[in-house]
């Protein structure tokens, strides 16, 4: 039986063990109050967005090597963390993420101007994407409906984090407020060509690097090399992680109907009105 998700504000959360345990408001205030360091980089994306993929563009950057450490996105999220001590011992630079709006980030690391890296993703195939993350994700998450109940769930913005124009606009308010101190991507300008997103990303970041080791990142973080990698954490039962599906551009077409397309296409119209983010739906 479904159970009902923490809410604040008029916006669900996944029932995270914080969340589930102090209250999705409590929860909010303790990662608003988090100590970052002056080191820490943060991702930030809507859920779906590529989250565990440009972490470890990101990490692989830090680290300078291409080997995956896929222990990190797990551990680093702000909303699941309990006791935030478990993350003292990181070395630093820590490379945190989370999915909750800017306006909850840790006030600390606005304030440093540390470094935020923000993917974004055509919001068609990330509603797709969430949809199936939903019906495997029976602890976090428990949805049990159809695509068409899902779709209508993430248009009124009742799925957890809420609304994804909330989510962009925020973060694309804070590039203005904080010049500098956030980094954009798309998920579809790093599929198409990712050695190019790299380098921009190494640049933000500051780091040398070759061009053979952005090459090699960006082979290291392929699709294909990610979802094969059976140290995956956040792989299930049937050795297949639930976060690497199919990876691609326009999966939306598969799951859309003429009318939901209409009834998106409208309302995006409508939300993303004056937004500079320009998004490639294929
Ligand atoms: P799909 O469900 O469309 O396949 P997140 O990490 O934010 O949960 O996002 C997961 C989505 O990113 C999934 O999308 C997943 O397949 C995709 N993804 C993960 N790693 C990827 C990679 N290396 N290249 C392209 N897409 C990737």
């Amino acid at each position: 039986k479904p159970v009902p998700l923490p809410e604040f504000d008029g916006v669900f959360y996944p029932s995270f063990i914080p969340f589930r345990e102090k209250g999705a408001e409590k929860a909010l205030q303790d990662i608003t109050n988090f100590q970052s360091r002056d080191t820490d980089v943060m991702i930030c994306t809507y859920g779906k967005s590529g989250t565990h993929w440009i972490n470890e563009i990101t990490s692989m950057l830090i680290r300078k090597t291409p080997e995956l450490d896929t222990a990190n996105k797990g551990m680093t999220m702000l909303e699941t963390i309990s006791d935030f001590s478990v993350i003292d011992t990181l070395p630093s630079p820590r490379l945190l993420n989370t999915h909750c709006l800017f306006q909850y980030l840790p006030k600390k690391h606005i304030e440093n101007r540390n470094k935020i890296i923000h993917m974004i993703r055509n919001p068609k195939d990330t509603c797709v994407s969430y949809y199936h993350h939903a019906t495997k994700d029976q602890v976090f998450l428990s949805f049990t409906g159809s695509w068409n109940e899902f779709f209508d769930m993430w248009i009124s913005a009742n799925c957890a984090y809420g609304s994804w124009y909330t989510y962009e606009k925020e973060i694309e308010q804070a590039e203005k407020d904080y010049p500098g101190m956030i980094f954009t991507c798309s998920y579809e300008e790093m599929k198409k060509e990712p050695t190019k997103g790299i380098r921009r990303l190494s640049d933000f970041l500051q780091i040398e690097c070759t061009d053979k080791t952005i090459e090699d990142i960006a082979k290291a973080t392929s699709f294909e090399n990610m979802k094969n990698n059976k140290v995956d954490p956040t792989a299930v039962a049937d050795g297949n992680s639930h976060i690497y599906r199919k990876g691609i551009i326009g999966d939306w077409k598969n799951h859309f109907t003429v009318a939901q397309n209409k009834q998106f296409d409208s309302q995006f119209a409508e939300k993303f009105l004056g937004s500079s983010y320009r998004m490639l739906f294929e």
